[in-house]
């Protein structure tokens, strides 16, 4: 695969109150590189480089709508170019010029949460983060533990980190937001589009196009760029495959891939939206949702990668697809040839091959509205409760009219070489009155439907076994919570 030679542009960022303008940094250098061996600033440590301990988090600000958004996000995974625009803190970056520390950092003092200390500029920031978005909203103990669910501490234990994030806000604030830094990123704002704009023609190793007809016509001119949302799995490439790419092509500037369409009949989710806030849209219309969202990954890695990249990577366990084809989901793939839509489940081919064509990006995901007297609940089985991978998914839709299943969709991950929709479950269910002995015989059908490997998260028989335990516990919950759920819906349609 070759690739023509193409330059690195600069990449500008404010850290510390200071504008910082690095230049000849590759594509593929991630932000942690760049903060320990280029600015040698090493308060910001390396544990695992890919994503599961928080040892390295940051926090990364910009302006949206002319506010600042702040996120905790995995600098060991996250490339260095995509922070250019913007602001960034490390754990060098938070006490005040006279020495007084940040509450974060305080409260972990106050509360002995740090031993060894490997973890703590991780925790820090994570807290720091939570602290600006908190602003005087309570920190509670579950709002600090999502906020610290990407963290892991090997030796402290996080009773007293847990406690000194709930104490943060007792003590004197330090806001990282002020005017001055927002002015300095509008500033920053403006170079950055005017540079953009005269380099178009140049075609630079990083290319971060801010409109969809930009991002179609890079794709088609540069399919073997590399193609990047949050780096949440391509990180992994680069950190311990040691994959090398000439040039990066970035949807997350994409304006209209950033958005969450609210109609009628559908959502339209770009695919450039980060994981947190497409999975609170889901949320808004299906609140039974909420713990299954808490369980994707760590917060840093909800705040950087994309609903997009989860379902364009096609992994046989990811999580969201599942769900995602129960709901009766489309896809949008989008060219300068025009768009094509067609039922996620579609989309793959075999293990992580997709139709997508190499000019091709994928653009929206639509998920159907909740209807009446639907059904839907999603179940990952994973080691961990928190931060890890799926050894088994499934996700549920069924439409019960009259005490007879009228409409049955159902998505199961970890079972096959792609996400998959169990077409003779729900073939099994539909028509069927909702009775335990139609439950019974769907879950014979499951068990049936897929061939699971063994692997090192669970054997094939463990998988195919959960796989109708799972429907059964459908079955059960749907005697009782789910009254509720379609009480709550009517209520809201009434409205
Ligand atoms: C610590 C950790 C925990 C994780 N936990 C989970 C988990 O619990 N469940 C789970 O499912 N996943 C998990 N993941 C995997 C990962 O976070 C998700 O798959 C995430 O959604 C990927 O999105 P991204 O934006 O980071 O994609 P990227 O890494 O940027 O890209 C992934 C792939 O998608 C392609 N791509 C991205 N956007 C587009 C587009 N618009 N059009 C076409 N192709 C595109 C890229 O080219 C690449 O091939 C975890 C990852 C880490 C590091
Ligand atoms: S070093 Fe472990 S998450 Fe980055
Ligand atoms: S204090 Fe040692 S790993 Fe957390």
């Amino acid at each position: 695969m070759t690739q023509s030679k193409a330059l690195p542009q600069p990449i500008r960022f404010i850290k510390g109150g200071v504008l910082h303008t690095l230049h000849d940094v590759p594509p593929d250098r991630t932000l942690l590189e760049v903060l320990r061996e280029d600015l040698h600033q090493t308060g910001t440590k390396e544990g695992c480089g890919e994503g599961d301990c928080g040892a390295c988090t940051v926090v990364v600000g910009y302006l949206q709508g002319g506010k600042l958004q702040t996120h905790a996000v995995n600098s060991c995974i996250k490339l260095a170019h995509s922070l250019d625009g913007m602001a960034l803190w490390t754990v060098e970056d938070l006490a005040a010029p006279g020495g007084r520390m940040h509450p974060a950092q305080e409260a972990l003092v106050q509360c002995h949460g740090s031993q060894c200390g490997f973890c703590t500029p991780g925790f820090v920031m994570s807290m720091a983060a939570l602290c600006e978005q908190a602003g005087q909203k309570p920190i509670t103990r579950e709002s600090a533990q999502q906020a610290l669910s990407g963290n892991l501490c090997r030796c402290t234990g996080y009773r007293p980190i847990l406690d000194a994030a709930c104490q943060m806000q007792a003590l004197p604030p330090m806001p990282l937001d002020s005017p001055a830094l927002r002015q300095q990123l509008k500033a920053l704002a403006k170079s950055v589009a005017a540079d953009a704009a005269s380099t178009r023609s140049a075609h630079p190793a990083y290319l971060a196009p801010t409109t969809l007809p930009n991002l179609l016509a890079l794709r088609q001119a540069h399919p073997d760029a590399q193609l990047v949302a949050g780096c949440t799995d391509v990180g992994l490439w680069v950190t311990k495959q040691h994959r090398q790419f000439a040039r990066v092509l970035d949807t997350t500037r994409v304006e209209e891939l950033r958005q969450v369409d609210r109609y009628p009949h559908h959502i339209a989710i770009g695919a450039a939206v980060s994981l947190q806030d497409a999975f609170a849209a889901l949320v808004k219309d299906r609140p039974q949702l909420q713990s299954f969202a808490d369980r994707f990954a760590g917060l840093p890695v909800r705040n950087a990668g994309t609903l997009g990249g989860n379902v364009a990577n096609g992994s046989p366990i990811g999580d969201s697809m599942p769900l995602l084809i129960a709901l009766g989901s489309h896809i949008v793939l989008a060219s300068t040839r025009g768009y094509r839509e067609m039922p996620l489940e579609s989309l793959y081919t075999g293990y992580r091959q997709t139709c997508m064509a190499a000019d091709e990006v994928l653009a929206y995901i639509k998920v159907p509205r909740p209807q009446r007297g639907a059904l839907a609940r999603v179940y990952k089985i994973s080691k961990r409760t928190e931060d890890d991978i799926s050894a088994v998914c499934l996700a549920l839709q069924l439409q019960i009219h009259k005490g007879q299943v009228t409409h049955a969709s159902v998505g199961a991950g970890g079972v096959a070489a792609t996400p998959a929709r169990a077409r003779a479950t729900e073939a099994a269910l539909r028509g069927q009155p909702w009775t335990e002995a139609t439950v019974r015989a769907a879950m014979d059908t499951l068990r049936a439907e897929f061939s699971p490997i063994s692997d090192m998260r669970a054997s094939g028989d463990y998988r195919r076994q959960v796989l109708g335990n799972l429907l059964w516990r459908f079955w059960l919950e749907s005697q009782g919570q789910f009254a509720t759920d379609i009480h709550r819906l009517d209520l809201e349609l009434q409205a």
